[in-house]
């Protein structure tokens, strides 16, 4: 294991990952963890244009998804199992309803958000139904804008930015409607840190 991947007291990377799931999900000590070093970022992975893996196994195809409709991808995804279940790499990646433009044939109508409450890391979710069509935290009530991934009510929204906006993926599609995943750039200028948040 390279130093970059060594945590507090030299614990791994995968070690602390587990003590963090140990603690549950709601991480209240967040502020005093050197979260940095623990994020999927190009110093521990090599980012790279891939396919929007759906759970069933898949690749979404825009002309396919469902509009209004949310799953859950994995990114980066490793060849370690273990390390694919860790929350700061779960998005949710979400069709937007027919209000919002998810009908268009093409990647606009997509979103995709690090599932990271910015909060205090739990993970929230996409919730489709009328009156709702937005996300939602489980654990405080926090609630995002599909549109923006910008925070709206709950104490994420009281947050200062970057830290009330999550963090973002792109896509891109090919002509027969394949998507990708575009390389991001973790900056809050760019796509965001997962955890911490992006500037719009
Ligand atoms: S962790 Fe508090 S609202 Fe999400």
């Amino acid at each position: 294991m390279s130093e970059q991947e060594k945590g507090p007291g030299g614990m791994s990377r995968r070690d602390f990952l587990k003590l963090l799931g140990a603690a549950g999900t709601s991480l209240a000590f967040a502020p005093f963890v050197p979260w940095g070093k623990f994020m999927p970022n190009p110093s521990s992975v090599t980012l790279a244009k891939v396919p929007v893996m759906l759970p069933d196994g898949t690749q979404a195809n825009l002309h396919t998804f469902p509009v209004n409709h949310a799953e859950i991808i994995t990114y980066p995804e490793t060849a370690d199992e273990v390390l694919n279940e860790e929350a700061f790499r779960k998005w949710q990646f979400i069709r937007l309803p027919e209000k919002y433009g998810g009908t268009r044939k093409d990647v606009s109508s997509f979103r995709g958000y690090s599932m990271i409450c910015l909060h205090l890391w739990c993970l929230w979710k996409y919730w489709p139904e009328e009156g709702r069509m937005r996300g939602e935290c489980p654990c405080h009530g926090s609630m995002y804008d599909v549109r923006t991934g910008t925070s709206f009510l709950g104490p994420a929204s009281l947050q200062a930015p970057p830290s009330n906006t999550l963090a973002q993926l792109d896509f891109e599609a090919d002509s027969d409607g394949f998507m990708f995943i575009s390389p991001p750039t973790w900056g809050v200028n760019q796509n965001g840190v997962v955890g911490y948040g992006r500037f719009t």
